[in-house]
């Protein structure tokens, strides 16, 4: 299995402590939430690919970057809505590929619901966005959507995972890289992440 990148930047941490806390009020943890996604998402990109431009500053000609390729940002619905807000305005010009995947609360199975995928996914460097990897199912099955849909360079990008869902995810997609502030202990009954943070959708939108 390729290790997850797992970001322990001190301010991912903080922001990471804050939004597991149950004394983080729905405002609070929508924000701390929008500062991790945010530097989750510098190093989601770090080895993006560029190309060289030729620009003209005020005082000479000289060279710069522009990204290689588009930029397809697919949030989970709903939870990863939370997340594409925080990073869609550090890449305006990305493009936003929604898909629906429901959990099956009695067996915790994922149940696409909806995909609205855009024609540049072959070209693209796609960011798949969902902020618990719990079983992974619903990250496989979006994978699994996103590949049939012509996608080759994805990462998912989560803000907890377990090691029950990496190692699915890994078993499904060992292409598929996956950039995450923690790793916690496992599952409960449920398939919750212990300690994890709660209901990342209910906390996120106050539900
Ligand atoms: N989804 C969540 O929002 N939280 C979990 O712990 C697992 C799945």
């Amino acid at each position: 299995m390729i290790p997850p990148v797992i970001v322990t930047h001190p301010l991912a941490q903080i922001h990471l402590t804050t939004i597991r806390s149950t004394d983080t009020p729905c405002g609070q943890f929508r924000w701390h939430l929008h500062r991790l996604a945010e530097i989750l998402f510098m190093e989601a990109t770090r080895g993006l690919g560029t190309e060289t431009v030729r620009i003209q500053t005020p005082l000479t000609e000289t060279e710069g970057v522009a990204l290689a390729r588009p930029i397809v940002l697919v949030p989970i619905l709903r939870a990863g809505l939370g997340l594409q807000e925080a990073i869609l305005p550090l890449v305006p010009e990305a493009t936003v590929a929604h898909v629906g995947i429901a959990r099956d609360e009695e067996t915790a199975l994922p149940v696409p619901y909806y995909a609205k995928l855009p024609a540049i996914l072959p070209e693209a460097d796609v960011f798949l966005l969902d902020p618990m990897l719990a079983t992974g199912g619903s990250a496989c099955s979006a994978v699994t959507q996103l590949k049939a849909a012509g996608a080759t360079r994805i990462t998912l990008i989560c803000v907890v995972s377990c090691p029950p869902g990496l190692q699915a995810f890994a078993d499904q997609h060992p292409d598929v890289p996956v950039v995450t502030a923690a790793v916690d202990e496992g599952l409960n009954e449920r398939c919750y992440i212990v300690p994890g943070l709660g209901d990342a959708g209910d906390r996120c939108f106050g539900t």
